[in-house]
């Protein structure tokens, strides 16, 4: 079995979603559960709890998420929002409407032609509050203490080393800024021979982490009220889960966390 490096990792992701992005038709979706239906994210349901029919099919045809973060954020008008891994910019462009003229959206990807398929899109969707830039969520180009809220879609999953990644939002949020990801999270851990699989990596499976260790690396970067359910079954409350070994089982998180006003 090879171990892979954090920078081969990233490059393996990289090309996926530069093939995804060169490749895009309109109303064709290379989601993250075209294929492999084993995450339970994959269940072929509209992602969305909120009205998406004015968006552009170049838009909606490159939606690569697993759930809703628009609607798990509450955005109130003014605001500005991060996007961590925006894709072909889809929650950029919702959330530019919720936060309208008086705020802002920056989406980060590290895909030089997701970013060229964003900036297209965002020519389509006239709204000229949101902004692309080019950078890896684990080192993002954004000031500390400058975002209100971060929203990512099933993308953190896809880091090599998600503390830092959870280290950094933590940096760039404002006190009291908060988090409001959708994400693949287990129940249980991957083999080593499992997290080798580039291509299930890349596919948003292999990469994904215990719930346990997934909210251990929120906690560490400093965050409070820390919440991960399952977005089949909201109810539950699974942050304060202990790990279930193996085998994993994957699913479609929503995790929330807030960065305390006293740091
Ligand atoms: C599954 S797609 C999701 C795209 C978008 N969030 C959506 O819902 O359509 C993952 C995206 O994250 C980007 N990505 C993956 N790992 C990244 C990293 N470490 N830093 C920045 N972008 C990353 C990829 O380039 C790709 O555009």
């Amino acid at each position: 079995m090879t171990t892979l490096t954090q920078e081969q990792v990233h490059e393996e992701v990289k090309a996926r979603y530069a093939r995804i992005a060169d490749e895009s038709q309109p109303q064709v979706s290379s989601s993250c559960c075209d294929g492999d239906t084993s995450a339970s994210c994959c269940d072929s349901i509209s992602l969305y709890d909120i009205d998406t029919a004015w968006l552009p099919n170049d838009v909606t045809g490159l939606s690569l998420g697993c759930g809703d973060p628009i609607t798990l954020a509450e955005l109130q008008p003014g605001q500005t929002v991060l996007d961590l891994g925006s894709g072909g910019g889809i929650d950029c462009f919702m959330a530019a409407r919720q936060v309208g003229e008086s705020g802002n959206v920056i989406g980060v990807d590290m895909t030089a032609a997701m970013i060229q398929k964003a900036n297209q899109n965002k020519a389509k969707v006239d709204l000229p509050n949101v902004e692309f830039r080019l950078g890896q969520i684990e080192d993002l180009p954004v000031d500390s203490d400058s975002i209100d809220v971060i929203i990512s879609n099933c993308v953190i999953n896809l880091s090599p080393d998600k503390t830092t990644v959870f280290r950094e939002t933590y940096r760039v949020l404002k006190p009291g800024g908060r988090l409001a990801v959708s994400d693949i999270v287990t129940l249980g851990r991957f083999t080593p021979q499992e997290r080798a699989d580039m291509n299930a990596w890349a596919e948003c499976i292999t990469g994904a982490e215990d719930v346990a260790d997934y909210v251990a690396a929120i906690k560490a970067a400093g965050f409070r009220d820390i919440s991960v359910r399952d977005k089949g079954n909201p109810d539950v409350e699974l942050s304060g889960t202990v790990s279930m070994g193996t085998p994993a089982r994957a699913f479609s998180a929503r995790v929330t966390a807030v960065k305390p006003h006293n740091q």
